[in-house]
């Protein structure tokens, strides 16, 4: 049976709209409708691009497709509306079934897991109104033991401090994360009068949401996401906001350390209070807020925890996965393991090679690139990598990635200036040899995903000082050979060539621009940043003199 997962949805306010094919319990093909409309988070889309990519990778048709499962289940005549739309698109629609949205990313996560019982915590901003669910899954059944009310939003909580700080909400929440490390958590008494634990609960301060206070305002709906959400009560607890753009000041540090750290607070206690209720170690994630990879640190190294999962996908890419995740259950599917992120596009030589001669580039075509860009590396380049199938989710896992050596200490500034172009704080990340994870970083948490940070080791501060943060941890990607064999042969080459078991990493792509996907967004992003060269499978690129 074929079953396709979409998310999303018709409004504005919609964000990383996704389609993902699977037959039965295995998934064929995922990706996020941002990688063909090309703008980031594919704001107010539905996933047309997604859905046609998925059912060319299997050779199917839409009549083949069993069901389109979507959550948005509170929606008026949703289900409805995506029948039309898809008929509209594809000249037929499957029958559409609808569910819960914090039910969906609850089966995302659970059901990739593996595991076959678990404490799921649902934190998000907010879907088919509410914020989040705390649950208990055995098997394939699902206890409820937590909702909380759309307005008491954990997401919202992030969102609203993102925006304060002069970032964009529901965009930047991960700058602010990059920022904490910086401060000191010297607001906490401050941030106790905007959001406070509660065991199982929280309770964020609604007289700071200016929406909820304004009601007048918002007789139609609620704000776009470009307008101020929070009320000047905010400001008279904390101090003025940050200008877009103004100078970033050791106040400004020092409150993203305070929030992030009263963030850190509510969740672990959550996590405890759900584990006392449920009697399971083991904790799976999802929910925007489940890309707070500092956060989900501070959950992995509780001793109430013993096993963590955090999917690719925590954020709204990943409602469709478990959406159809929750139809094939439903149909008697047992869900298999999700054990890698590579479900999305892959071109073949001869695609790139039309794409190389149609713009008249020079490329050497290489029988295997390992050992010419073990090579670049070690003169300090910084290589664009783009092998096979595309990741599912935002993070690069060594198929559409920039890489460079990790112990080259400028690495991080000058990515930061003249291939991302980018504010200095952001952290780049280690990808690195499976078997090498111990050597250098603490918790020993299988980290397929790069979706949890670790404590480093003094091992990983002298051996690859670019990849560390200022807080003396890094979001790791172990690199196993039986998941993606051409980059682990290429960390193993980098090695035995003198560099330590891991790469610098970090996404193919220019600031604000979603991910590459395609070829000839590779050679966009190779020409218009100072990449110096560009792997495309086995084709190599160069700028002049390299
Ligand atoms: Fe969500």
């Amino acid at each position: 049976m074929y079953v396709i997962g979409i998310s999303s949805g018709l409004k504005a306010g919609h964000h990383d709209g996704a389609a993902v094919l699977m037959q039965d319990g295995v998934i064929i093909a995922a990706s996020e409708e941002e990688r063909f409309t090309l703008g980031k988070h594919a704001r107010g889309d539905l996933p047309k691009g997604a859905i046609k990519y998925c059912l060319r990778e299997a050779g199917i048709s839409i009549q083949d497709v069993s069901f389109i499962c979507s959550p948005l289940k509170t929606y008026p005549n949703y289900a409805q509306r995506v029948a039309e739309w898809v008929a509209f698109n594809f000249g037929h629609s499957p029958k559409v079934e609808l569910y819960d949205h914090h039910m969906c990313h609850a089966a995302s996560t659970y059901y990739s897991s593996g595991f076959d019982e678990a404490t799921v915590v649902c934190l998000d901003n907010s879907g088919d109104n509410s914020s989040g669910v705390i649950l208990h899954a055995k098997g394939t059944q699902q206890t409820v033991l937590k909702r909380f009310a759309r307005e008491n939003s954990l997401g919202l909580y992030y969102g609203m401090m993102t925006q304060y700080l002069g970032y964009q909400m529901t965009n930047d929440e991960y700058k602010v994360m990059g920022l904490a490390s910086y401060g000191e958590p010297t607001y906490l008494e401050e941030f106790s009068k905007i959001l406070r634990p509660d065991g199982l609960d929280f309770h964020f301060n609604q007289s700071f949401d200016k929406r909820i206070v304004d009601k007048a305002l918002y007789t139609t709906d609620f704000s776009t996401r470009q307008e101020r959400i929070f009320t000047t009560g905010l400001e008279d607890v904390l101090g003025p906001r940050r200008l877009p753009n103004a100078p970033l000041e050791e106040r400004h540090r020092n409150i993203a350390a305070s929030l992030q750290k009263q963030l850190e607070v509510v969740e672990i206690e959550i996590v405890e209070s759900a584990i006392a209720q449920t009697g399971c170690p083991d904790v799976c994630i999802a929910g925007g807020v489940g890309l707070n990879c500092k956060a989900n640190m501070e959950i992995l190294l509780n001793p109430a925890v013993r096993r963590l999962y955090v999917p690719p996908v925590p954020h709204d890419a990943g409602v469709a996965l478990g959406a159809a995740m929750l139809k094939l259950v439903e149909e008697g599917f047992p869900i298999e393991k999700m054990d890698h992120a590579y479900w999305g596009p892959s071109y073949t030589a001869d695609e790139i090679k039309f794409r190389l001669n149609q713009i008249g580039a020079d490329y050497q075509d290489l029988n295997d690139p390992t050992e010419a860009c073990v090579k670049d590396l070690g003169k300090g380049y910084k290589v664009g990598w783009f092998q096979g199938r595309m990741e599912y989710g935002p993070r690069a896992l060594g198929n559409r990635s920039i890489i460079a050596d990790p112990s080259d200490e400028g690495a991080k500034e000058r990515i930061n200036s003249s291939i991302k172009y980018r504010e200095e704080f952001r952290p780049f990340c280690p990808s690195i040899l499976y078997e090498h994870q111990d050597d250098y970083f603490d918790a020993g948490f299988d980290a397929p995903f790069m979706v949890v940070t670790l404590p480093a080791k003094s091992t990983a501060r002298k051996a690859a000082p670019a990849v560390v943060h200022v807080d003396d941890t890094a979001r790791i990607q172990s690199v196993r050979a039986d998941t993606n064999a051409p980059f682990h042969a290429l960390i193993s080459a980098f090695h035995k060539a003198g560099g330590p078991p891991m790469l610098l990493n970090t996404s193919l792509n220019i600031n604000e621009q979603p991910t590459v996907n395609a070829p000839l967004e590779a050679l966009h992003t190779f020409f218009c940043s100072g990449l110096d060269v560009l792997y495309l499978e086995n084709f190599r690129l160069a700028k002049p003199g390299k």
